[in-house]
């Protein structure tokens, strides 16, 4: 996701500053953003000097001291809460104070991440969808804290980048995940039952219900660990059975069956 955050940010015109835990994550980060850019152009939805120009706006860096001069950081950690507050503290530590922080949880609370941070009124959740160069919404999500300002501020900055908004108060998984996810897990059920193969169900649900994919692609397209983890947010939050995760997702995930990023989901991408 972040790469494909920075990848439209600079397509806009921005300057972008794409940090990783390491050079080896940088590198993979870059190579999905260049093939992005390039699968782009070879489809003539892109100018070859545009991508130039967009590839030449962004620095790559390990460490958060090239955060000094940002407008905005927007986190794109891997779904843990733990993880997104130890990250989120030491990016407030090294902006400017009048920058806004803006996180791409996919269900994590915006207003309790924001509780972690000394000024909560420039958080806010800026929620991007898989593929992020091709899918045209943003959910801005409004902390309890999160200011007008900041609102409007991310608003403005959603549209520079070619994206259409949705303001959404926090409530866990927001508007789509809330919905989107749910739909995920029960296609996960019907395949353990055996109601159906992978393939038919998927096949139901493009032909039938008009789908660009299947909810099984879906999920691989996802991460299933990113539909586990939303689901046992939602089981967590909401305190309520309906979001029970599928076992079988969860068997999936157990054997680091993650989807397209690990080479196999519930199909195979060798
Ligand atoms: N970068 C650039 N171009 C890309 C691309 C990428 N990452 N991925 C696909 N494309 C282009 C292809 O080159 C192709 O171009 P063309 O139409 O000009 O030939 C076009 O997109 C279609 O690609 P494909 O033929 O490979 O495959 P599809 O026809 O299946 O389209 C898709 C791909 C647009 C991803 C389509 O399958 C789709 O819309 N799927 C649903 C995606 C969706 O629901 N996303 C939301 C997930 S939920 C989420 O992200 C939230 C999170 O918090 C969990």
């Amino acid at each position: 996701m972040g790469s494909g955050i920075a990848q439209v940010a600079a397509v806009s015109g921005l300057r972008v500053e794409l940090i990783d835990i390491d050079d080896v994550a940088l590198m993979k980060g870059m190579a999905t953003l260049t093939s992005s850019l390039e699968r782009l152009v070879v489809k003539e939805k892109l100018d070859p000097a545009t991508r130039s120009e967009a590839l030449a706006r962004i620095e790559t860096a390990t460490g958060y001291h090239s955060l000094a001069n940002v407008d905005l950081v927007i986190e794109a950690a891997t779904e843990s809460a733990k993880l997104k507050v130890q990250i989120l503290r030491q990016i407030e530590a090294s902006i400017p104070a009048k920058a806004i922080i803006a996180s791409n949880t996919s269900s994590i609370s915006i207003t309790t991440l924001a509780a972690t941070l000394s000024d909560a009124s420039r958080f806010v959740g800026m929620h991007f969808f898989n593929p992020v160069p091709l899918m045209p919404l943003v959910e801005i999500i409004r902390g309890l804290q999160t200011s007008d300002a900041t609102m409007q501020a991310i608003r403005e900055l959603t549209m520079r980048l070619g994206k259409s908004p949705i303001c959404v108060k926090n409530a866990p998984g927001f508007v789509v995940n809330r919905i989107l996810v749910p739909m995920i897990n029960e296609a996960f059920f019907v395949l353990a039952e055996g109601v159906a193969t992978a393939d038919e169900i998927d096949t139901g649900m493009c032909l039938g219900a008009n789908h660009p994919i299947g909810p099984l692609a879906l999920a691989d397209l996802v991460g299933l660990d990113v539909c586990l983890s939303v689901l046992d947010v939602f089981a967590t939050d909401f305190g309520d059975s309906k979001y029970r995760a599928c076992p079988l997702l969860r068997e999936f995930v157990a054997a680091g069956r993650l989807g397209r990023k690990s080479g196999r989901g519930v199909y195979c991408y060798a």
